[in-house]
């Protein structure tokens, strides 16, 4: 941990004070030192109180996606996911830097987090709007020893985990729709976009792009999307702490990454089918030129959703846009 994540783990340990002198010995620092780690904390939002018999007490917390911070928050608690953290302000997209890392050699887990995307992308070469401060764009670099079609593991794995973060955090209960969206009601407040260096039988990395819209406010979206998406604020009613968000995503990433590296998908996919709006309704598929229709019956052992047809057949589908049909209780 970097001398500002011990000294925000220390402030929260201690919410009824910690004296500089005991910073100083734990951080094995001077007591100077201490105080100019304070003053750069108050800059960066900490509200950090100093009083001659308590200490140092943080009495407020800013909601600014701080590397230090979730370090502070997620360390000791993620044994790989989280435990490298960088944060931009801007950037084109949080999986081009993620990308890069990845051929630059960076060890896996390491999660990249933008307060804001100029060239944010989602599936099938959609745009992904991520205005500053309203939501949690970030990516994971991960290195599994999967073969490519079980990555869609992955992508099913980072649904559940992202889905029980935004129960635990809010109380909202989410769905998900096969494989990666986050629905409230029929509207999406989550996305997973899962890109893959691989030859045919090894993957050599997985850029994980997770797109949360948090604390988007309907006007922050263009025209044709508002009837389609919302965010966790619109339906709570209140501001959701993305950090708190984030710091329980990174915990519950790091927990199903694990579940699924040691051959453990069936449970992850037990706890998503509970979560599934999917299963059961007749859909939809388009892959490419393709369209398949019929009713989603289950998943696979690769995460791969088998649709069986209106002629009975069982088809295997791997990816493509899938449209839920509307049951009569849906329509108004
Ligand atoms: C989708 O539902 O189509 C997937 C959306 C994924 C959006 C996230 S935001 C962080 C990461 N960077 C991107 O450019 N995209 C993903």
């Amino acid at each position: 941990m970097t001398p500002d994540a011990k000294i925000l783990a220390a402030l929260r340990d201690h919410p009824e004070g910690v004296s500089g002198e005991q910073l100083a010995t734990s951080l094995a620092i001077s007591r100077a030192a201490v105080w100019a780690r304070m003053e750069s904390l108050r800059q960066a939002g900490y509200d950090i109180t100093a009083g001659p018999h308590n200490g140092y007490r943080l009495v407020g917390t800013p909601d600014l996606l701080h590397a230090d911070d979730l370090l502070s928050r997620v360390s000791g608690r993620v044994r790989v996911i989280g435990r490298d953290i960088q944060v931009f302000k801007e950037t084109t997209s949080t999986n081009d830097i993620i990308e890069k890392m990845a051929r630059d050699g960076l060890r896996e887990g390491f999660v990249v987090f933008a307060e804001s995307q100029t060239k944010g992308r989602g599936r099938l070469g959609r745009k992904w709007i991520s205005p500053p401060g309203k939501g949690l764009w970030l990516s994971v670099l991960l290195r599994p020893a999967l073969r490519p079609q079980e990555t869609t593991q992955l992508t099913i794995a980072s649904a559940t985990a992202l889905l029980r973060s935004i129960i635990q955090v809010t109380g909202l209960q989410p769905q998900i729709k096969w494989p990666n969206d986050l629905l409230i009601g029929d509207r999406k407040v989550a996305g997973i976009l899962t890109e893959l260096s691989a030859e045919p039988d090894r993957v050599h990395h997985v850029t994980l792009g997770i797109g949360v819209d948090v604390n988007m406010k309907e006007s922050e979206w263009p025209l044709e999307l508002r009837s389609v998406a919302t965010s966790l604020r619109m339906v709570a009613g209140f501001e959701i702490s993305r950090v708190e968000l984030a710091a329980t995503l990174l915990e519950n990433l790091d927990r199903d990454y694990a579940r699924i590296c040691r051959g453990g998908f069936g449970e992850v996919a037990d706890e998503w089918e509970e979560h599934c709006t999917t299963l059961g309704r007749e859909v939809t598929v388009q892959m490419g030129h393709r369209t398949i229709q019929g009713r989603a019956e289950s998943l696979d052992d690769d995460g791969a959703l088998l649709v069986r047809t209106e002629h009975g057949l069982l088809e295997r589908v791997m990816g493509g846009d899938l449209t839920l049909k509307k049951r009569p209780a849906d329509a108004s």
